[in-house]
């Protein structure tokens, strides 16, 4: 008799040749919808699958997961980032939880330049000028915006895509500064060129782009505060692409209307979609829906981490990508 196929549920769509090899493995249940499942359809394919392939927006909480069913043991996320579930109480009631790190450092790190450039250089303006019509032609003073050569990028988070950023910058002639829970090895600090401030307060007083790239843990919830926010330069930068709760939000949205920080390039926010509408209208804000690693390549490259994730838990393995209390 054939070995029963594992049970799993997707709570979106996701691109089609993933959603088609999890369907040639698995027994599985798909999902039509792009936005995230009502919660009681997400405790019910919870309640009945061995693996539920949850992504961002989808709140896994301790109450969710006092209701799973025995059968569930891994949940497989879709995407790096795991502060929608709660892995503690996850792992306690002995489900596993995987993620897809390192297949999107690298378009997350461009899309970082790419806002870095955008605010600096103010795209937004710019294209707003050409969409009204009322551009009369070159002028020799009209949107000057700021060169990134010999400017200080400071970097607060210095994982994957802290570096894969680091890099970058490095390349445009910027000097790198970072903060980080951890320091970096010499030997990496010397390759992008970056200077480690044990102090967040004394590097946010120094730089004049700051890239948040630091997860959203406990930790992190505002890190830049209102208090933090007024030690950076008036003429300073904001880029975040990471999680927006590590900012708080109506702080940098004040901060930004009173003319205490340059600018500020967002593709995230504290409360996901519901972006403060009096962040919307500055012309120097710049602001993308959650796109940091919206590449068809990266994409379907998280469906094959998913996959394997998956695969080897289901042979009896612990997953390639198991999230461990130490990462949160
Ligand atoms: C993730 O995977 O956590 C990213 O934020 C998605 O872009």
């Amino acid at each position: 008799m054939p070995a029963q196929k594992l049970k799993v549920a997707i709570t979106r769509r996701l691109p089609e040749p993933v959603e088609t090899r999890l369907a040639e493995l698995f027994d599985v249940t798909l999902c039509d919808s792009d936005t995230a499942l009502p919660r009681e359809e997400l405790a019910a394919r919870m309640a009945e699958v061995d693996v539920l392939i949850p992504t961002l927006g989808d709140r896994i909480d301790a109450k969710l997961l006092s209701g799973a069913g025995e059968r569930l043991k891994l949940i497989a996320n879709y995407g790096a980032g795991v502060d929608h579930i709660d892995v503690e109480t996850a792992r306690a009631r002995g489900i596993a939880v995987s993620n897809t790190p390192g297949v999107l450092t690298e378009d997350t790190a461009d899309m970082t330049m790419a806002l870095i450039l955008g605010v600096s250089r103010r795209l937004k303006e710019g294209v707003t000028l050409m969409q009204s019509g009322d551009w009369h032609g070159w002028s020799p003073m009209a949107l000057m915006g700021n060169r990134l050569g010999g400017k200080r990028l400071g970097i607060l988070g210095m994982g994957r895509i802290g570096q894969a950023v680091a890099k970058r910058a490095q390349a445009f002639g910027m000097s790198v500064h970072y903060h980080n829970r951890r320091r970096l090895r010499p030997e990496a600090e010397e390759e992008i060129g970056a200077r480690w401030w044990d102090s967040l307060d004394q590097m946010l007083a120094r730089v004049d782009i700051l890239s948040v790239n630091a997860p959203h843990t406990p930790a992190t919830f505002h890190l830049l505060n209102a208090r933090r926010l007024k030690l950076m330069k008036p003429t300073a930068f904001v880029v975040n692409t990471s999680r927006g709760e590590v900012i708080d939000e109506n702080a940098l949205t004040r901060a930004l209307r009173n003319g205490e920080l340059a600018g500020a390039a967002l593709d995230v926010f504290e409360h996901g979609a519901s972006v403060n509408p009096r962040l919307r209208d500055l012309p120097n804000v710049l602001l993308l829906p959650h796109m940091g690693s919206a590449t068809v390549e990266g994409r379907l490259e998280m469906g094959e981490k998913v996959l394997l994730n998956i695969k080897t838990f289901a042979d009896g393995h612990r997953p390639p990508d198991l999230v461990v209390p130490s990462m949160l």
